[in-house]
């Protein structure tokens, strides 16, 4: 299997002040190149540590962690966070464009992958404008395109519409998969959510427990494009709520 991401064996502990949190144990995830997956689990179960060992901003104690990139100049890994963190000070497009200061590109050439960028999440008309004139649909799309510009091969997403209302929600889950179809990206997206995994996922993988474990990953079969309405696979929600330990 071509693998994007492979995880083996993750084990992470934090240590402050002599205390020990283990967060995450054992854990094993091969993410094939082009797949979307949600991780969905309960606050705290630590989705979001597994993100930042993603990209470097936490070190495993256990395990490894592969990234497989097709090109060295490349970078593998790109995270949208659940606020959009704009530069107040910053024009879209240069909000866009900054995280590619640094890439050694050219001026110019960093603009046009910002407007490209703008352009993929529909928001090209907006390049000039400053984050206080945007709604916060608008301003995730900003943060989606920022992430995008730096062509990762692998789109990191911790809980990125979970701040927005439920319309905007619902269109940013539409224009997010046809994101994905478009360009064929590979995205981890974590969510708390289960109907927006389930909508928007090839396959679901839960985290639960302390520490936290994969307790079920399954592959979500529903053909695209898919209906709200359509009644997703009500015993793998049912499933999915007794590990959360909910209830109904
Ligand atoms: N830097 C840190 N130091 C100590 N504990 C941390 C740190 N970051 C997160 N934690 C703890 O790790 C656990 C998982 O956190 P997190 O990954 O943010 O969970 P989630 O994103 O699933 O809500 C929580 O108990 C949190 O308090
Ligand atoms: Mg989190």
């Amino acid at each position: 299997m071509d693998s994007v991401i492979d995880i083996r064996g993750l084990g992470l502990t934090f240590e402050r002040d002599g205390r020990r949190t283990e967060v995450l144990r054992g854990l094993d995830l091969a993410i094939p190149r082009g797949a979307f997956v949600a991780i969905v689990g309960a606050s705290g179960v630590g989705k979001s540590t597994l993100l930042r060992v993603l990209i470097g901003l936490a070190k495993a104690s256990a395990g490894q962690v592969s990234l497989a990139t097709r090109s060295a100049a490349r970078q593998p890994v790109a995270l949208v966070f659940q606020d959009s963190r704009l530069l107040p000070w910053r024009r879209v497009v240069d909000t866009v464009a900054f995280g590619l200061e640094g890439s050694g590109l050219p001026k110019a050439e960093r603009r046009a992958r910002a407007v490209e960028a703008l352009r993929i999440v529909g928001l090209a008309e907006l390049a000039s404008r400053w984050p206080y004139q945007l709604s916060g649909g608008q301003r995730q799309r900003v943060s989606l395109a920022r992430a995008l510009a730096v062509e990762p091969e692998v789109l990191l997403m911790d809980e990125p519409f979970s701040a927005l209302d439920a319309i905007s929600r619902e269109g940013l889950q539409d224009e997010l998969t046809r994101i994905w179809q478009q360009t064929g990206k590979t995205i981890l997206f974590v969510t708390h959510d289960i109907e927006e995994a389930t909508y928007l996922a090839d396959r679901v993988v839960v985290l639960a427990g302390s520490p936290g474990r994969a307790v079920i990953d399954r592959t979500i079969d529903t053909p695209r494009p898919r209906r709200r309405d359509d009644a997703a696979d009500a015993g793998l929600i049912a499933d999915i709520r007794r590990h959360l330990g909910k209830v109904g």
